[in-house]
């Protein structure tokens, strides 16, 4: 796959599909002003392979479905013409979901407790495991007859791939956990039928975290063996992030937006007065986020860059210009992916290409994240809000 340049828009949920998974014209129109606003490379909002590994915010993409297939074929279409190329995200969100989302009890390869959604989940049994495989291939192959130009495994920011990788979140004793070998099984048995499925020369990309930001998870040292791994089994890129969902949002580093969380997230709305009297006032002393700084992964992915020979791309914290040049010109990483920068400017791209070095206008506020539970993606940064449509 050949790119016009290395600025990639990292995969961001839009919230633009119908209650089945549908593409709605809003994202045609969002796809298009990417496009036309000079990324190399589009990855969508992280799709579902089966309606149990639906998230709990609205308007998820659905990819579970043959039905799916000639929709996308017409937004894979307006991309093309808009001039860029276009990759899915596939996922399954294993235990980061809800009962309410899904209609039935998360599951997770063990029942350890998920503390940002207050959820526990139940373990899966090796006929969920082979389940949950097969999707993943079926779904590929629709990415392939959608003719999208690749395709990104969702293996970080603790879903379903992710939590077989995690010590913290998968903690079997049988062939799926325990040595990385082991918790390397799920995505390695998924990479090695959806390559069969797909062919050789269609690229299948991942997305993982350097760390899981959690005491007993992932930490760079193993996840630079677990991406050499990846590497040599033949996946085509790797994207380089961090978190999962209840280290506290890791993976977006700046504000944590309380008090949209607080007034927006059902399970958050229906806690008692004292949780969000505490909440309102020491949330951030409790969560402790990180301070944003400039391209915060990037370590990570200089580590993981020197073990691997395939592409890396690096996320996270990316605003300026000069510091894109460095990270490609120090051979840091291959791609530039950008998430909130496309957020707050679609067009931010092209400003590059056409000289300019002002950095994103984004501030990391966060509330375009906070608001996906009950609204499309948009940048809601100095937006009145309209009170919550549920
Ligand atoms: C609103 C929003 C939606 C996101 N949706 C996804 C997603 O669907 N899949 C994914 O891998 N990452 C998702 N992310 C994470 C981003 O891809 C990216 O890893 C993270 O925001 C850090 O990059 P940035 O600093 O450029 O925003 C999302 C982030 C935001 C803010
Ligand atoms: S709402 Fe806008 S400014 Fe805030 S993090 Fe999202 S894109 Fe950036």
């Amino acid at each position: 796959m050949e790119l016009k340049n290395r600025l990639v828009r990292s995969a961001t949920y839009e919230g633009m599909a119908d209650r089945n998974g549908f593409p709605t014209q809003d994202l045609f129109r969002l796809y298009e002003r990417l496009a036309k606003g000079g990324v190399g490379l589009i990855i969508t909002g992280f799709a579902f392979v089966t309606p149990d590994g639906k998230s709990p915010f609205l308007g998820m993409q659905g990819i579970h479905t043959d039905d799916h297939i000639s929709r996308y074929r017409e937004l894979v279409r307006s991309v093309h013409e808009s001039g860029a190329r276009i990759a899915m995200q596939i996922a399954h969100c294993g235990r980061q979901t809800t009962h309410e989302a899904i209609g039935t009890k998360p599951m997770g390869p063990s029942a350890v407790f998920e503390k940002s959604l207050f959820v526990k989940p139940r373990e899966m049994t090796e006929e969920d495991i082979e389940r949950i495989i097969e999707a993943f291939v079926q779904a590929a192959r629709r990415v392939k007859e959608a003719g999208f130009d690749a395709m990104q495994i969702h293996a970080a920011h603790g879903y379903l791939i992710n939590q077989f990788l995690c010590p913290h979140t998968n903690i079997r004793r049988d062939r799926w956990g325990g040595s990385l070998e082991n918790r390397m099984r799920f995505v390695r048995e998924i990479y090695k039928r959806c390559r069969k499925q797909v062919g050789d020369d269609f690229p299948i990309l991942i997305k993982i975290n350097g760390t899981d930001n959690m005491k007993d998870a992932l930490k760079i040292q193993e996840s630079a063996v677990m991406a050499q791994m990846m590497g040599e089994m033949g996946f085509d890129g790797i994207e380089v992030s961090c978190g999962i969902m209840e280290d506290g949002f890791s993976m977006l580093r700046g504000n944590v937006p309380i008090e949209a969380l607080l007034s927006e997230w059902p399970m958050y709305r229906s806690k008692g007065l004292l949780f969000r009297f505490i909440m309102k006032c020491f949330g951030r002393k409790i969560i402790k986020p990180p301070p944003m700084i400039q391209s915060y992964n990037r370590e990570s992915a200089q580590i993981i860059k020197n073990r691997v020979k395939v592409p890396v791309f690096l996320v996270g914290g990316i605003t300026d210009t000069a510091s894109m040049e460095e990270i490609i010109e120090k051979g840091d990483a291959d791609y530039i992916s950008l998430c909130r920068a496309l957020i707050a400017d679609p067009a931010f791209s092209e400003k590059i290409r056409s000289g300019s070095r002002e950095p994103s206008r984004c501030i990391h506020c966060n509330l375009c994240g906070a608001y996906l539970i009950s609204r499309p993606l948009k940048c809601y940064y100095g937006k009145k809000i309209e009170a919550n449509p549920s």
